[in-house]
């Protein structure tokens, strides 16, 4: 059964953890539904995982568009949700709406993100109306990083957090799902969550949020440019990584691979037309990696 907007929302009302990761294509959505996620968010931070930019700036619609598309084809009945990049939807409420129905209609995603608190609000919702669900983003937003200077902890003064315990609020009653809460003292964290009837998705803002949100690459060890303090890497996949390929090339140099057995041979009178190829050295099948380490 598809994951829908209504599960995410009973989920809080039953008090169950909410997990959402990110994911940009088709196999590592796969893998996501496969492990369970309720939410998966196709995040700009592409830009910077997928793409190596410095920030997630340069990300365009069209990107969006085309990782959405690849990820819902691999979780068909996962709840999708794309993030609106920088200056997509920020103009006015109509190219919000024009966009975000770009996204929905052309990757098939089930709602859109946006980032920022009451100054869009009225954008909230404008799409909630025409029946685009919006997940808001509060606390650090990565597109405003320029006017933050740096990824830096917010509301850590009482006008700060007051400014953001009225931003989830009128997020909420502007018809927002779910909320995500970035990098904000756990403590203003849990407020926001306890004042809010829709469900909060914290990353780096404490275990008192409805759910957690965390980038693919940082909890599987993929990403080494640099390692945010809220990710706990649950796997070293990227010294697997090396360590895989690493031998890949080194058994591709010393001819170990590919033997006989990843080949096919000609058969009948057409292989008597064919003299036999020289057998490249070594011909036999390598040790499995298993056997090698052992
Ligand atoms: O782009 C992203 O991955 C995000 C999450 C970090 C919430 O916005």
């Amino acid at each position: 059964m598809k994951t829908t907007i209504r599960h995410i929302q009973q989920k809080k009302e039953r008090g169950e953890p909410i997990a959402m990761l990110t994911a940009y294509d088709y196999t590592s959505a796969k893998l996501a539904a496969a492990a369970g996620v309720d939410i998966i968010l196709v995040g700009d931070s592409l830009g910077m995982v997928i793409q190596g930019h410095e920030t997630t700036l340069p990300v365009t619609l069209d990107d969006i568009i085309y990782h959405t598309r690849t990820v819902v084809r691999g979780a068909p009945e996962t709840l999708v949700v794309a993030d609106m990049p920088f200056m997509t939807y920020q103009v006015s409420p109509e190219q919000a709406l024009l966009n975000a129905g770009r996204a929905m209609q052309e990757a098939g995603c089930q709602a859109v993100k946006i980032e920022g608190g009451a100054h869009m609000a009225e954008t909230v919702r404008r799409l909630v109306q025409v029946g685009i669900p919006v997940m808001g983003h509060i606390g650090l937003t990565p597109q405003s990083v320029n006017q933050t200077g740096g990824w830096r902890v917010q509301g850590r003064s009482t006008s700060e957090a007051d400014r953001l315990i009225a931003d989830a609020h009128a997020l909420a009653e502007a018809g927002a799902f779910a909320i995500v809460l970035e990098l904000m003292p756990l403590e203003l964290a849990a407020a926001v969550t306890a004042q809010v009837a829709v469900p909060t998705i914290g990353i780096g803002a404490g275990p008192h949020c409805d759910g957690q949100v965390q980038v693919w690459h940082d909890i599987l060890g993929l990403f080494s440019d640099f390692q945010p303090k809220h990710a706990r890497r649950y796997a070293e996949v990227g010294a697997l990584i090396r360590q895989a390929v690493g031998q890949y090339v080194e058994e591709v140099r010393s001819h170990a691979f590919p033997t006989e057995a990843h080949a096919t041979h000609l058969a009948g009178e057409v292989a008597a037309l064919y003299a036999p190829a020289p057998a490249p050295q070594p011909a036999t099948e390598p040790a499995s990696p298993a056997t090698k380490a052992a």
